[in-house]
């Protein structure tokens, strides 16, 4: 079921979007070798708690800490480890929720950990681009198949590989609500989207193949080709004129994209 939200309930998902953005720009300046991931994570839920917040991942499904923190091959979900030490050249995804006020918002990035191989930077840009084509077609009327074919497409044409086991999601007072929001699709088809919805658009773009496997921990997804992977997600409402919002990116507007 779809729950489409009022003007207060996105105001509220606004403020936990702003604290989402805070913590995950603080997050970026601490990224750099000899870091561990187990650091991030602990700087990231005191940073949460802190503003009166919830690390929404802590305890989902069993989930046992606030950040995925996902190195190279590595998807999404991975645990953030004391023996993980971040070294020059390896690019890592960074992935948070927070719930305030009852409201959630979801939202990753992917940064280099040092000077990093121009192959990685490609990596990241153009997820991110596949982000942000993707999230332009999230206009009232469209259809989801218009959002997953224009990230699939671009990445697609860049010779990178779309990851199918994982999608995006409604999200409220829930981090996850329907729809699925697929990251590969057909134009025209699918969910038409609404006024009022908000969803997590995150694509998952690896370097090689889209095929993943699940580490023995059962949460780490990687590509099963060891190819690298980049990940970026925003949460984003669909406002009264039926136009894309970027709830996690407070001040973002359309024009300052290329
Ligand atoms: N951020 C992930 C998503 O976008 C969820 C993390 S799963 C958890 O769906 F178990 F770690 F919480
Ligand atoms: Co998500």
């Amino acid at each position: 079921m779809i729950s489409l939200k009022n003007s207060d309930q996105i105001a509220k998902m606004r403020t936990a979007g702003a604290l989402l953005y805070e913590v995950h720009q603080k997050l970026r300046a601490e990224i750099k070798p000899g870091v561990t991931t187990y650091d991030l994570d602990a700087y990231a839920e005191s940073l949460i708690r802190k503003a009166g917040a919830i690390p929404s991942f802590k305890g989902y499904q069993g989930y046992p800490a606030t950040l995925c923190t996902s190195v190279d091959d590595a998807v999404v979900h991975g645990i953030p480890n004391k023996k993980q030490v971040l070294k020059a050249g390896q690019i890592i995804s960074v992935d948070c929720g927070v719930i305030l006020d009852g409201w959630q918002s979801d939202s990753a990035f992917t940064a280099g950990v040092g000077e990093i191989s121009p192959e990685a930077q490609r990596l990241i840009d153009i997820t991110e681009e596949c982000f942000w084509r993707a999230a332009r077609q999230c206009v009232a009327g469209n259809r989801l198949g218009d959002v997953g074919h224009a990230c699939q497409e671009y990445a697609e044409s860049n010779g990178c590989g779309v990851i199918r086991d994982l999608t995006g999601h409604g999200i409220g007072r829930e981090m996850h609500e329907d729809p699925p929001v697929y990251n590969y699709g057909v134009p025209g088809k699918g969910l038409r989207l609404r006024a009022g919805m908000t969803i997590a658009v995150e694509p998952m773009i690896s370097a090689g193949d889209w095929r993943v496997t699940c580490d023995p921990d059962q949460w780490c997804y990687r590509t099963r080709d060891r190819s690298l992977c980049s990940h970026y997600e925003h949460t984003l409402v669909i406002n009264e004129e039926g136009l894309p919002e970027i709830l996690s990116y407070p001040g973002f507007k359309w024009e300052d994209v290329k």
